[in-house]
């Protein structure tokens, strides 16, 4: 696992977003060859998006041969709803790039069948060859996309029952009304995103320290869902300073020294 300590959010969301244009560019994707990219929510990755942006514009960039797969959807909330993640993602992101539409994968919350929707998610994964670049967020409470405390770390696309933690951290969303809180989820699963070529997780402030002591100091553990990175031969953790207030001073030390100079 690589550990990028940023001082702040925004040099966190540059060093991320250089990252992603890198890989990007470099593998020269073209129509018959797209380059795969998974996307999170959630306010942790607005920097980026914003970043990704700012490179497509000053023509560093492109998505034209971009396939995108989102990480998860609430159920039954209406597409078109404000906090909808396929509301998220046309306003943040896919609107303002080059992206083709029929490229975008999200999951659908009102499918009919719920369950069908999940295994069919897994199989346009696996049909376009399989995610090149995962990118994620965590919750403060370990938990990768939507996979729980207590999810199966091998996990694949399916229905999640939201804990009570995560309904009160996203209410402020939903006007802090904790009851507007779709209960349940579609998300890929912990095992999709491991077989991922590469992950990288963003994770910021001072509110996602335990969640980071766990992911880089802690074990693997079903209880902090994101620290099955640890087992990826290819996970990066982007954080920023605010976030390594629980890790150890040997942990900080030397994931700074290891990593000066390098991207
Ligand atoms: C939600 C999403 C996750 C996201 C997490 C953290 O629960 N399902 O994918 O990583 O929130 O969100 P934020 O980045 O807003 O802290």
């Amino acid at each position: 696992m690589r550990v990028i300590i940023e001082p702040d959010y925004d040099k966190m969301s540059k060093w991320a977003a250089d990252y992603v244009a890198k890989r990007i560019v470099e593998a020269n994707p073209t129509a018959e060859k797209p380059f795969k990219l998974g996307c999170p929510t959630g306010s942790s990755p607005l920097g980026l998006y914003r970043e990704l942006i700012k490179k497509y514009q000053a023509g560093e960039l492109s998505f034209e041969n971009v396939i995108t797969f989102n990480m998860d959807e609430y159920v039954n909330l209406d597409e078109n709803h404000p906090e909808s993640y396929h509301s998220f993602m046309w306003t943040n992101f896919f609107s303002h790039i080059n992206i083709k539409k029929e490229n975008v994968h999200i999951l659908n919350g009102n499918a009919k069948d719920l369950v069908e929707e999940c295994d069919n998610y897994e199989k346009m994964i696996e049909d376009a060859g399989g995610i090149d670049l995962f990118m994620g967020g965590v919750g403060p409470d370990g938990h990768l996309a939507f996979n729980e405390p207590g999810s199966s770390l091998t996990s694949k696309t399916r229905i999640k029952t939201l804990t009570t933690d995560t309904i009160i951290a996203n209410s402020r969303f939903f006007d802090g009304d904790m009851n507007l809180v779709p209960k349940q989820a579609l998300t890929v699963g912990i095992g999709t995103v491991m077989a991922a070529r590469e992950v990288l997780l963003l994770c910021n402030g001072h509110h996602k320290a335990r969640a980071l002591q766990h992911v880089v100091d802690g074990n693997v553990s079903h209880k902090w869902t994101a620290s099955m990175l640890q087992m990826h031969p290819k996970a990066i953790v982007v954080c920023d300073e605010a976030a390594c207030d629980e890790l150890t001073v040997a942990t900080y030390k030397y994931y700074l020294d290891k990593e000066r100079g390098n991207l």
